[in-house]
């Protein structure tokens, strides 16, 4: 059997490392990886890590790593061939000897529909370039050039053949042009028409950096207001986000913003939030929901105020729960998009409603609430009632303690009406007891990495990767600098290795620690590393460290300043306010 790549990769694609993995060995999260007891050599404490984003596993304790298909050929003893034939039955994916003359020209069709979609992308941005109105308009509506040629933003022109006859003499085949969507079949007569035109056109990237489809923008009133591609063998709308491929490119992803519109997503990136998608239209699907996770578990969703809005956000949130996200809502004030609203009240406001964007379980009972006049009685009630409704789906009895305080004060409600209510729902309420303020566990969620700390895994990343990287490194920082205990021992072990010239290994440091803390240290080697220039990051994390370090400096010193203020000491009050002054230069 020969498999092609394209098949190999479609295999691997719907097979996500972690699931597989699991249905072998019980995985924990830890961090942005699991871990595990390594299945292929014994030991105690987990070395086994599985990394989610990247779609590989690696034991630290024996080595042996690679990607889903290496894991079932070890764990089942099985070759390649036939590893990929379990996984692709797993997949429901149909194996079939790829040299069959049937899929070579399924992939050649592929291939040809690209390089349509391609070639009409370069010709929508020429015209774009040749044409004022366009161009007024995208300037109209704030865009500057860089973000107009990131997002390779074009304009179809106002004919009914120019992109037609513009690909037949490229040499494309017209059937294929059909099939890719851009153009139409004529109603009466033979040939075909342009689909898009005298619209400001945004092309749709994929992960690969394939344009698969479009979508057209009228610069007036008239409707459609959008055009799209429609579905073809290369565009699946269910299955992409408009953006994606410029979040793959940051280097660092604290969270991702969903919204609607391309629009929005531009405005966005053009202020900088460029970690925003969009999920072209508002159905939002389970596929999308997994190609997010890959790069962040955090999800702040921001679709408009309007009916559709609200209800599309519903489901797009409880599709994100699904995939085990983080889902948090952010809700824009008077009716806006994201787009208006950051043009209106700047990217500083716009960060600012991100950070108060609303986990999802309070953003349900907020939109009950808001619909709902409080002062009437029965609206009370009903409150109480979609209030315990909501509260049932929470597990951490904790974290239902603390609404129920907030909002029984709020709307001066007794608590113990609501949690009788709940009580009544959960079915407990056989003999009147009224079970309350049980506290649980209080597992808080742990809270994100800070910048800091992951500089410091990222150097200490960077350290045994290169001998001369880790002296370059530690001629910068010294270990006394590191933040994190943990990561100031690491460094230390680092300088060890380099006092006698030797590169510093991973593996090897490892063991030199105890077990509680080897695993926390291959969680730190199995750091995914942002994709740029080493240099450039070495030289932003020696400076988030240095930074992070005078900052501490300066909190001590402010305190210290101020019992010398109260004490009386002005003079050196004074000098520690001036010291303070002069980290704070160096800090901007
Ligand atoms: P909106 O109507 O909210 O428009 O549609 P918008 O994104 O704010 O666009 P501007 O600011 O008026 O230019 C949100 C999204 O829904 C899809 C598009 O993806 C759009 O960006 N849509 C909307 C369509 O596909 N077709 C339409 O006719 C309208
Ligand atoms: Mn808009």
């Amino acid at each position: 059997m020969f498999f092609s790549e394209d098949v190999i990769s479609e295999i691997v694609e719907k097979n996500d490392i972690v699931n597989v993995i699991s249905e072998y060995v019980h995985l924990k999260k830890s961090g942005s990886n699991y871990m595990c007891l390594c299945p292929f050599h014994s030991e105690k404490s987990p070395s086994f890590s599985v990394s989610s984003s990247k779609q590989i596993f690696n034991c630290f304790g024996c080595g042996v790593g690679g990607n889903v298909v290496t894991f079932v050929q070890k764990i089942e003893r099985l070759n390649f061939v036939e590893a990929l034939k379990l996984l692709a039955d797993r997949a429901g994916v149909e194996l079939k000897d790829s040299r069959d003359a049937k899929d070579l020209e399924r992939l050649n069709f592929k291939s040809r529909l690209l390089k349509i979609n391609l070639e009409a992308a370069r010709f929508f941005y020429k015209k774009l370039q040749e044409n004022k109105q366009p161009e007024k308009y995208l300037k109209n509506r704030g865009l500057s050039d860089e973000i107009v040629k990131s997002f390779g933003i074009g304009y179809s022109l106002d004919s009914w053949d120019s992109l037609l006859k513009y690909l037949q003499k490229k040499g494309f085949d017209k059937e294929d042009i059909y099939k890719v969507g851009l153009v139409l079949p004529k109603k009466q007569g033979d040939g075909f028409y342009d689909r898009f035109r005298n619209r400001v056109m945004f092309p749709i990237i994929d992960l690969k950096g394939n344009v698969i489809g479009f979508g057209g923008r009228v610069m007036d009133d008239s409707k459609p207001k959008y055009l799209n591609s429609p579905d073809t063998p290369v565009f699946n709308k269910g299955y992409n986000l408009y953006g994606l491929n410029q979040v793959k490119k940051l280097t660092s992803i604290d969270n991702i913003l969903i919204v609607e519109g391309y629009m929005d997503t531009i405005a966005l990136h053009q202020y900088g939030v460029s970690n925003t998608v969009a999920s072209l239209g508002t159905a939002f699907t389970e596929h999308q929901a997994k190609l997010l996770k890959r790069f962040s578990n955090e999800i702040v969703i921001s679709y408009d105020a309007d009916v559709a809005g609200q209800s599309a956000t519903f489901r797009g949130l409880s599709i994100l729960e699904k995939e085990g996200c983080n889902v948090k809502v952010l809700n824009i004030p008077s009716g806006k998009d994201p787009d208006d609203y950051i043009r209106a009240n700047g990217v500083e406001s716009f960060r600012e409603l991100v950070s108060n964007s609303l986990p999802l379980i309070q953003y349900k009972i907020e939109s009950i609430k808001n619909k709902l006049n409080i002062s009437k009685l029965e609206d009370k009630i009903a409150f109480k009632k979609h209030f315990a409704e909501i509260l049932k789906e929470i597990e951490s009895e904790v974290e239902i303690d603390t609404y129920i305080k907030k909002y029984s004060k709020e709307l001066q409600l007794g608590e113990e009406s609501i949690y009788a209510e709940l009580n009544r729902l959960r079915g407990r309420n056989k003999n009147g007891n009224i079970k309350h303020n049980i506290i649980s566990d209080s597992k808080t969620p742990k809270k994100h990495q800070k910048a800091e700390v992951l500089a410091e895994i990222y150097l200490l990343n960077l350290c045994i990767d290169n001998i001369q990287m880790a002296k370059n490194i530690l001629n910068k920082v010294k270990p006394h600098d590191f933040l994190v205990d943990l990561h100031k021992s690491l460094a230390e072990m680092v300088q060890l290795y380099l006092s006698d010239n030797k590169l510093p290994n991973a593996a090897d440091i490892m063991n030199r620690f105890e077990d509680e803390e080897k695993q926390e240290i291959s969680k730190i080697f199995s750091a995914e590393l942002p994709v740029m220039n080493k240099d450039d990051l070495i030289k932003s994390c020696v400076d988030t460290l240095i930074k992070s370090k005078n900052y501490r400096i300066i909190q001590e010193l402010t305190i210290r300043m101020n019992e010398l203020f109260q004490n009386g000491e002005i003079e050196k009050a004074n000098a520690a306010f001036n010291q303070i002054k002069e980290l704070q230069n160096i800090i901007k």
